[in-house]
């Protein structure tokens, strides 16, 4: 019996040793502790021991399933252990991995758009004015000449806070502000934003942004604003834009122009940005008219100037093909995170 004993607890531990797995220590116990196992059998076989060595083989069965039983509990435990181990280990941070990218946000297009204009501007020996968009009748229209009865000033085109309190429908409203309270040389620009009374479509807004620029001096001259304006959209498309200058009709300016740069898109062939024109508007200017100098209270006889004023969400739309202004202000992250790298 003894033998016997000694047998099992040998293979058992044998067994054990080899069990490299918990599935497999649970395979081990039940094949020798379960109910068919040999330790059961030992179990049965006491009936038949002699009674007086029964208590003494007995106690050595019970023995011997108690140390198979611990057995197989630590082998299990040390599996255990070794395989959270492992898989810490497998967790560790792999240093050599590359990062994710987050998205860091950027500027929004029309804000880098301006601050790009304003630079440009600004090195060229501009300063910058700021000006209200809440106006008076007087400093949008009516300082800058414009009769009494244009279409420009109807319902349609202005919203109106009070009768003649409206939003500045261009920022050319700063024009007679900034001749009133500075002595000429001036030279500054007034970026901001304007508002018209439109339907919103990809091709207009209720609200959008310029960029005016006023030069007077004594003798300012026209050839002065062509060449000036050359060099500032050569700086924003590129050194090799093309200009146009076509005569145009504004209040405060004589002469007034609409100025168009070729199409960058076609180089001028002809395509469905410049409508086939192969030449794209980007601005309107002029010399100031000696009225709106003369509302200032600067005397058009000495002085002379020229001005500007652009749309920039048009250039823009020019510089990156944007086809639809509502783009701008839908808050689309898609649309916006575009832009990150200009
Ligand atoms: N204020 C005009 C507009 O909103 C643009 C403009 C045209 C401004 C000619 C000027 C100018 O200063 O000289 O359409």
């Amino acid at each position: 019996m003894q033998q016997h004993i000694d047998a099992i607890r040998e293979s058992c531990l044998q067994e054990l040793e080899k069990a490299s797995t918990a599935a497999a220590v649970e395979a081990v116990r039940v094949s020798f502790l379960g109910r068919k196992g040999p330790v059961q059998v030992l179990m049965k076989d006491l009936r038949d021991v002699p009674a007086e060595q029964r208590p003494q083989v007995g106690k050595e069965i019970n023995a011997l399933r108690d140390l198979l039983e611990s057995r197989c509990d630590e082998v299990l435990e040390r599996l255990r252990s070794a395989e959270a181990q492992h898989q810490i280990a497998g967790e560790s941070i792999d240093v050599s991995l590359p990062g994710r990218r987050r998205y860091r946000g950027c500027q929004h297009i029309v804000t880098k758009m301006m601050d790009d204009i304003i630079d440009v501007l600004v090195a060229m020996g501009f300063s910058i004015q700021d000006g209200p968009e809440i106006e008076t009748d007087y400093y949008n229209f009516e300082a800058l000449n414009f009769p009494k009865d244009h279409p420009a000033r109807d319902m349609q085109d202005t919203f109106y806070v009070a009768p003649d309190v409206l939003l500045r429908t261009h920022t050319s409203n700063v024009q007679v502000r900034v001749m009133e309270t500075t002595k000429p040389p001036i030279r500054i620009i007034a970026p901001g934003r304007c508002y018209r009374n439109e339907a919103v479509s990809a091709r207009h807004h209720v609200f959008f942004h310029q960029v005016e620029a006023i030069y007077i001096d004594k003798n300012v001259s026209f050839s002065q604003l062509l060449s000036t304006l050359d060099e500032f959209l050569q700086h924003i498309f590129g050194r090799d834009v093309v200009t146009r200058y076509r005569p145009s009709y504004f209040p405060f300016v004589e002469p007034g122009m609409e100025v168009d740069i070729r199409c960058s898109l076609c180089h001028g062939k002809g395509c469905t940005m410049c409508k086939g024109s192969g030449w794209l508007e980007v601005l309107g200017a002029g010399m100031v008219h000696p009225d709106v100098l003369r509302n200032g209270g600067i005397d058009p006889e000495v002085y002379s100037g020229f001005a500007w004023g652009l749309g920039v969400e048009r250039f823009a739309n020019l510089k990156y093909y944007i086809n639809d202004l509502r783009l701008y202000w839908d808050n689309d992250i898609r649309f916006l995170k575009q832009f990150q790298s200009v």
